[in-house]
C-alpha cells in the first residue's frame, strides 16, 4: 500500500525579525502565501527507512536522517511505538535551498502521509505540534492558504485572502543556507537597535481584498539586505523583473529564489520570458496563491 501527498511552495509576502533571542532563534512576524509549486511525497511499507529524490534538484537533497520527510516519519512512530519501515519517495519541484521551504513541504508531506498510512488517529492539532518540532515553517506547510506566523514562525493564525495572486519566481544559481542568512542578519545589525517584528496592516488587508497594487507596495523581507549580502549577484535579477513591469520584486524568505508578483497571467508570462532573456537565472517558474497545504492525493 502506498500514499502520496502534494505539498505547495511558500513566498513570505512579509518577514519582520527580531534580534536574535537567547536559543539563537529570531521572533518573527512572518506573513506567509502558498503559492503553487509542489513537492510530491509517497510513502510505501518497505523493510526499513529510505529515502529517495527525483527532480531537477534532486543531487542536493540529503537522502539520510537529516531529510525532514525522514525524521517526519522517525517522529510520527516514535509517538505511536510504530517501526517506521518505509520508502519516503520525494518528487521534487520546489527549489532546494531556495527560501520557498522545499525542505519544510517534505517534511509535512511524509508526515501527513505516514499518518494516513498508518492510521495513528493523531490530531490535527499533534501533527501540527509535530510539524513545529521539525522546524519553524513546516506548520504552514501543513496548513497551506495564507497564514501570520509568530514566535519563531511555527504559531499560525489563518489569513483570510480575497483573491489570487500571480508570481514568477527565479531559480538561482546556487542555494543559501537559512542559518547563514540569519547569521549574515545578525552581523548586519550590529549596533542597531532591532524593533519587535509585527505584522503589518497593509499587508493583511491587502491579502483581504485581494489587491496586488496594495500588496506591492506593502511587501517586506527584512532577510532581504543579508541575503542579497551573502548573494549580491541577486539585485540583477531583481532589476530584470522589475524593468519587465513586475509589481514588486523581492527575495523569497531567507532567499535566494526571488519572487515577483505581477497583476495577472498575461503580465507574468511577460516578466517570465524577460527573466529568462536576462541571463541572470537558473531557471523560472510562475505560480499563483494561495493554494492549499499538504492534501492526500493518492
Ligand atoms: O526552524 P528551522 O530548523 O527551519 O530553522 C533553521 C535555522 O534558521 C535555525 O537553526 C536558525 O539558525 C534560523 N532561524 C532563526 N529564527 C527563526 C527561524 C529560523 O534564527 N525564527
Amino acid at each position: 500500500m502506498s500514499v502520496t501527498v502534494r505539498v505547495p511552495a511558500k513566498v513570505n509576502v512579509q518577514l519582520a525579525v527580531g534580534a536574535a533571542r537567547p536559543d539563537g532563534f529570531h521572533d518573527l512576524a512572518n506573513v506567509f502565501l502558498a503559492v503553487g509549486l509542489y513537492d510530491e511525497v509517497t510513502v510505501t511499507e518497505a523493510d526499513e527507512l529510505r529515502v529517495t529524490c527525483a527532480g531537477p534538484d534532486a543531487g542536493q537533497v540529503p537522502l539520510d536522517r537529516t531529510n525532514l520527510a525522514a525524521r517526519a516519519a522517525e517522529v510520527l512512530a516514535a509517538r505511536y511505538g510504530i517501526e517506521p519501515a518505509v520508502h519516503l519517495h520525494i518528487a521534487k519541484d520546489i527549489p532546494v535551498a531556495g527560501g520557498m521551504a522545499g525542505g519544510s513541504a517534505d517534511g509535512a508531506g511524509a508526515l501527513l502521509a505516514c499518518e494516513a498510512l498508518w492510521n495513528t488517529g493523531a490530531t490535527r492539532e499533534e501533527l501540527l505540534g509535530i510539524c513545529a518540532e521539525l522546524g519553524s515553517d513546516v506548520p504552514f506547510s501543513l496548513t497551506g492558504g495564507a497564514a501570520l506566523g509568530t514566535g519563531r514562525g511555527e504559531k499560525l493564525a489563518p489569513l483570510e485572502v480575497g483573491g489570487t495572486f500571480h508570481w514568477v519566481f527565479a531559480m538561482a544559481g546556487r542555494g543559501l543556507s537559512t542559518p547563514a542568512v540569519f547569521r549574515e542578519f545578525d552581523r548586519l545589525a550590529q549596533g542597531r537597535d532591532i524593533p519587535e517584528p509585527v505584522a503589518s496592516q497593509q499587508v493583511l488587508d491587502a491579502l483581504a481584498k485581494g489587491d496586488a497594487d496594495a500588496l506591492a507596495a506593502a511587501v517586506t523581507n527584512d532577510l532581504q539586505p543579508a541575503a542579497l549580502s551573502l548573494y549580491p549577484e541577486l539585485v540583477e535579477t531583481l532589476k530584470a523583473g522589475r524593468s519587465a513591469g513586475a509589481l514588486t520584486a523581492l527575495v523569497s524568505g531567507s532567499g535566494p529564489t526571488t519572487a515577483f508578483l505581477v497583476r495577472d497571467g498575461a503580465a507574468a508570462e511577460k516578466v517570465a520570458e524577460a527573466l529568462r532573456a536576462s541571463g541572470t537565472c537558473r531557471s523560472v517558474r510562475m505560480a499563483s496563491g494561495p493554494v492549499a497545504g499538504a492534501t492526500v492525493i493518492d
